[in-house]
């Protein structure tokens, strides 16, 4: 059988309809295990190689090409991995109710935009308010850790963290990680040093409570954290 097309980028602006969360407390086989979010995971070549190198933590992938996320649900489904989850959908919209509060411990954004263009800003994903709805559901002392093999995008998300007070540069504001940030390659990062781009990393630390909630936000996230609070500060 020929494997399907899968189409080269998806605007997630043009995601339409809801995602809504999955029963958290079904997710995992501890879902007490602290949690890491892989934000664009395309194949999940990194979130498996987690899942298996980190049983003590628990892998979501979230991917808005469906045939991807559909491929990684079946192989978590098949392999029976009982530390990762994945998500098909643009989830951002649905912040902050997506996630249980304080929930997250880790999260990636690694080479997750393929829009440079300054037109196409508003595709990136860190655009608009996403760092707001993102605050109430990560964890005090949560690592954020993103790459970038395009210098204007390396740049732009590295101005949009440096303005916050709820993410510190672990490596001073306006820096760049000195080595690379993650201990198992991704299948894009591996693409960018075959071709010959440099990659940068980054580092941040959420250091508290997240800015005055935009008016706009439901007043919390949904539920407490499923199973306890082991392993969340
Ligand atoms: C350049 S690829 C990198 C894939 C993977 N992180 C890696 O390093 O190999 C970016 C991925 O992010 C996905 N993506 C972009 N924006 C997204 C969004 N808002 N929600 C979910 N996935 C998104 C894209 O479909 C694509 O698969």
């Amino acid at each position: 059988m020929s494997p399907r097309r899968v189409r080269t980028h998806a605007n997630p602006l043009s995601w339409r309809g809801e995602v809504p969360p999955p029963d958290w407390t079904r997710a995992f086989a501890d879902p007490s295990l602290p949690w890491a979010v892989d934000w664009g995971m395309g194949n999940g070549v990194f979130l498996l190689a987690s899942a298996a190198r980190s049983p003590d933590w628990n892998w979501i992938g979230i991917e808005v090409r469906k045939p991807l996320a559909d491929r990684v649900a079946e192989e978590i489904r098949a392999r029976g991995i009982p530390n990762a989850f994945a998500v098909w959908g643009n989830v951002a919209p649905g912040l902050p109710g997506y996630f249980p509060s304080r929930s997250l411990r880790r999260i990636y954004a690694l080479f997750p935009d393929p829009w440079f263009k300054k037109k196409h800003e508003k595709r990136r994903l860190l655009a608009g308010d996403f760092l707001d709805r993102l605050s109430p559901c990560v964890a005090p002392g949560a690592e954020f850790l993103l790459s970038s093999d395009q210098p204007t995008l390396a740049q732009w998300m590295r101005a949009k963290l440096d303005a916050r007070r709820d993410w510190e540069n672990l490596d001073g504001k306006g820096n760049y990680a000195p080595a690379r940030a993650i201990e198992i390659p991704t299948e894009w990062e591996r693409h960018a040093e075959k071709a010959g781009r440099p990659i940068a990393w980054l580092r941040y630390r959420f250091s508290g409570a997240p800015l005055s909630p935009s008016p706009r936000l439901p007043p919390a996230c949904i539920s407490e954290f499923p199973g306890g609070r082991k392993g969340v500060r």
